[in-house]
């Protein structure tokens, strides 16, 4: 009974540690989106435009946007992550979230170079629904 109960703690505390870092990372490569997403936010809100900035912060974005996907294994929920279970119990649902969300920064990019300023801030709306699209399904509050 004792050596089983201390195996289990053992088996817990190697598994916690497995996990350790998975929330924390996810969180990072969501921030290193900001660096673009955001300066892309304030020059089309506020000004001063300056394309070869934009084309720039475009090109950044497309490249920093797929990274998180790739950093949702199974159970990783661990004590700082605000991902919810649903990312894991609708998968479908999850995926298009992510899908939208790629081919709206995909959108932004390929349009960048345009002049005709309307559309550019349509297609960059656009990514900022699909943010919180899948942040009222997929993420919690914070801990
Ligand atoms: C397909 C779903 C999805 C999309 C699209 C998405 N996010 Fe998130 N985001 C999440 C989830 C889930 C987390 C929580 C990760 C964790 O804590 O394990 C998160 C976390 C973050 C974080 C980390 C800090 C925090 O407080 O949670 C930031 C910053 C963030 N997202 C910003 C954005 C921005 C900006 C966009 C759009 C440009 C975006 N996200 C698009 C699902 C998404």
């Amino acid at each position: 009974m004792m050596k089983k109960l201390t195996m289990a703690a053992l088996l817990a505390v190697v598994g916690m540690h497995a996990m350790a870092g998975a929330g924390e990372d996810r969180q990072k490569s969501f921030k290193k989106m900001l660096l673009s997403y955001e300066p892309i936010g304030v020059m089309l809100r506020d000004g001063p435009f300056r394309k070869d900035q934009f084309i720039k912060h475009a090109d950044a974005l497309k490249l920093a946007a797929p990274l998180p996907f790739a950093q949702f294994a199974p159970g990783s929920i661990d004590d700082v992550s605000r991902a919810k279970p649903e990312i894991w119990q609708q998968p479908a649902r999850w995926k298009q979230e992510e899908v939208r969300f790629l081919q709206a920064v995909s959108a932004l990019q390929a349009g960048a170079a345009s002049d005709d300023l309307a559309t550019v801030r349509n297609k960059y709306n656009a990514i900022s629904q699909s943010c919180k699209s899948c942040h009222d399904a997929f993420r919690g509050p914070k801990k």
